[in-house]
């Protein structure tokens, strides 16, 4: 990986400034000044910003638009993974704040941050989720409000808790929820008889997926959105 792209996945430099820095004198790889932004660097690389080893990143967050095709696990003998979306030099130490299905596309969060994530899919805090989902057959008034008050989810014993739902189309609505049960979206559907062909996760707390972001692209986020989150 390049010198400057090895500096901000490091530490809270972007791009530029980390580039800024490495021509400006203020980096040392292996002991030796570097001014060459796209000196090619290791994990094994001992890299020093401002007389600071970088090779401890602190805590780490970061906003994924996931295609189709990924699975949100670390490890998975038969499908990718998100991570490998991730063009980091350390992802071990990194792991989904709440997942979504192998077919569903948009955001997901990723940390190392074992506390945050926890504020984020621990039932009790009622982190809102927000999806846009395509439907197979049109949804009624009826069953609209149904879902809204809450559903049996099949084998569960207790009804879902109350969400938000706004109907966008005839087969495509915006659906909020509270909860992060299996596969809740899709069998929130299935028990008023309908059926998700498409599923797309819109926000999650207070963050929206940043419209800039491809499918399959990803940044790190704000200090101010890693507070607000929740
Ligand atoms: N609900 C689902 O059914 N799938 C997801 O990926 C997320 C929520």
């Amino acid at each position: 990986m390049r010198l400057d792209k090895y500096l901000s996945s490091v530490t809270r430099l972007s791009r530029s400034q980390a580039q800024k820095a490495i021509r400006a004198g203020r980096v040392q790889v292996d002991g030796e000044a570097e001014k060459n932004t796209s000196r090619s660097v290791v994990p094994e690389t001992r890299v020093i910003l401002d007389g600071n080893e970088t090779g401890q990143p602190g805590p780490r967050y970061f906003m994924l638009h996931k295609p189709q095709g990924y699975v949100c696990s670390t490890g998975d003998p038969q499908h990718p993974t998100a991570l490998d979306l991730l063009d980091e030099v350390i992802t071990d130490d990194l792991h989904f704040a709440g997942r979504l299905d192998i077919d569903a596309t948009g955001l997901v969060l990723v940390t190392s941050d074992g506390q945050w994530s926890h504020r984020i899919v621990a039932p009790g805090r009622k982190c809102r989720k927000c999806y846009r989902v395509s439907l197979a057959d049109p949804l009624t008034d009826l069953d609209a409000e149904k879902l809204r008050q809450g559903v049996l989810l099949r084998n569960e014993p207790q009804p879902t808790q109350s969400a938000e739902l706004e109907i966008l189309a005839e087969r495509n609505c915006l659906l909020t929820i509270s909860e992060g049960r299996y596969h809740q979206v899709k069998r929130m559907f299935a028990a008023v008889g309908n059926r998700v062909v498409g599923l797309h996760r819109v926000s999650i707390g207070n963050l929206e997926l940043d419209e800039n972001l491809a499918p399959g692209a990803y940044r790190r986020l704000s200090l101010q959105e890693v507070e607000v989150v929740t």
